[in-house]
């Protein structure tokens, strides 16, 4: 369990050669994860030679190789984290018994769901970043691009040989499915909403970097304290890659806002239709986007109360966000959690037994993490001297799933009518003049060292290479 065999067909550390029904499983598989990639993977670049990073081994102080890849030649392999023979469950119901090598037989539909639907994600980013590459505000960032999909690339991977190993042939159906769905499809479409929703452009990108795969974050942290060990060992190795993914919208978002507050120095102005006259993308607009991404992504945690959320914490099959280092009793029975709750168009607030509201648990956790790169993105502005703050919306804002999905409440946290929401939707959300306004900003930058005159350079480039680095070969 070590270095990567890059010379096999499908290049692995789970021994795949001694498992010959597994490998040719997988095998079959294969070619039709190339068809999808080739559909739906992005837009023009096979021919392209990018400087990727690839996984080589699950060593922390060495897992990666960076090098100038071929995108047609690339290799999507499988990893997993060394297993612990002596690990031991240590949350629910099997608190202190052995972790499971082996999907036990009463838990196997609802670990084939949770697995399904975190393996349904992957493929649905890259759909929906498919045609970003054409409007590139820069190598660099074409580059990045490449990364992330390549890289959800390979945690459908990761999701389908837990499939394929463990699930027999009900397994092997989902992997097929898994590249059937296509996001924002009316009648085959991805599982989860904000995986429907488009990424039309490289602002939204951003935002979902930043909000929608440290949704990911969450998930996967959740996961990986599962009592199914290759689950658990799997989602730890992919978490060392989402960190990228996160950097690339934080990042990204910061020099979007850094280079719009230097037009506002520079012009001394706030006024958007002069801002936008000068080609860079007002705070509001930018709030407004945050606002919706915001929104769509806390949803993905599903229904505050929640009693499928109690059996898949009560059975051990996904845990807390850090569940090992929490110190209580890792059962939470007869626990309390107070969960926002809508009534007769009034938020209150509502106590309910803490293993139903783990869903809330979760989404609260993360809500704290994303606020704060919010406030990092405020210090960008503080630094120019501009009297704005971003804000993350209220909690209640914009929700289509669980109690709040009943009631209209601004982004402060204020309940409203439907009139008044309507009337006022487009100062909270992204309007449509906006989306229009934004999308005629994208155009295709990609000389090494230039920059779309929307976006600030990186202060650093990757893997210390310079800024103006040929991060991507086109031939
Ligand atoms: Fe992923
Ligand atoms: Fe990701």
């Amino acid at each position: 369990m070590s270095t990567m065999n890059y010379s096999e067909k499908i290049p692995n550390n789970v021994n795949l050669s001694e498992d010959r029904t597994l490998q040719r499983a997988l095998e079959q598989w294969q070619p039709n994860f190339l068809d999808w990639w080739g559909d739906m993977g992005p837009e023009g670049s096979t021919d392209s030679e990018v400087y990727l990073r690839t996984a080589v081994s699950v060593d922390p102080q060495g897992w990666a190789q960076f090098g100038h890849v071929k995108m047609r030649d690339y290799r999507w392999g499988i990893f997993l984290n060394p297993g612990d023979a002596e690990r031991k469950i240590h949350f629910g119901d099997h608190k202190g018994e052995k972790a499971w090598q082996d999907v036990p037989g009463e838990y196997r539909a609802n670990l084939r769901r949770i697995i399904v639907t975190q393996g349904d994600t992957e493929p649905a980013s890259v759909e929906q970043q498919r045609h970003l590459g054409l409007t590139a505000p820069s190598m660099y960032d074409l580059r990045n691009l490449y990364q992330i999909n390549v890289e959800e690339g390979r945690h459908l991977w990761a999701m389908v040989y837990l499939l394929h190993k463990h699930f027999g042939r009900d397994g092997r159906e989902e992997g097929e499915a898994l590249l059937e769905r296509r996001s924002g499809q009316e009648d085959n479409p991805r599982i989860l909403q904000a995986f429907n929703e488009q990424t039309p452009d490289w602002l939204s990108f951003f935002m979902f970097t930043y909000f929608t795969d440290r949704d990911g974050k969450f998930q996967l942290c959740a996961l990986a304290e599962s009592s199914f060990d290759p689950l658990a060992r799997t989602t730890k190795f992919m978490l060392t890659e989402e960190a990228h993914h996160m950097f690339v919208g934080e990042s990204g978002v910061s020099r979007v806002i850094s280079r719009t507050c230097a037009a506002m120095n520079e012009l001394k102005t706030d006024d958007p239709a002069k801002l936008r006259a000068a080609g860079v993308i007002d705070l509001p607009t930018i709030q407004r986007y945050l606002n919706f991404h915001f929104s769509v992504t806390i949803d993905l945690f599903g229904a505050d109360e929640s009693s499928n959320a109690a059996t898949f914490y009560s059975t051990g099959l996904k845990g807390r966000y850090e569940e090992g280092k929490r110190m209580d009793d890792h059962q939470l029975r007869g626990q309390t959690y107070r969960v926002l709750n809508a009534v007769n168009g009034q938020l209150v607030e509502k106590e309910v037994p803490m293993l139903n509201a783990l869903n809330e648990v979760l989404r609260d956790d993360y809500i704290k993490d994303s606020v704060a790169g919010v406030e990092r993105w405020n210090k960008v502005i503080e630094k120019a001297g501009i009297p704005f703050k971003l804000k993350a919306p209220h909690k209640a804002f914009h929700r289509n799933i669980g109690a709040l999905s009943n009631v209209k409440v601004s982004p402060e946290g204020q309940v409203v009518s439907e009139v008044e929401w309507a009337q006022r939707q487009d100062e909270w959300l992204p309007s449509a003049t906006d989306r229009a306004y934004v999308q005629g900003l994208m155009g295709r930058v990609v000389e090494p060292g230039k920059f779309a005159n929307w976006i600030a350079p990186p202060v650093m480039g990757i893997n210390r290479q310079p800024v103006d680095f040929e991060y991507v070969r086109f031939s």
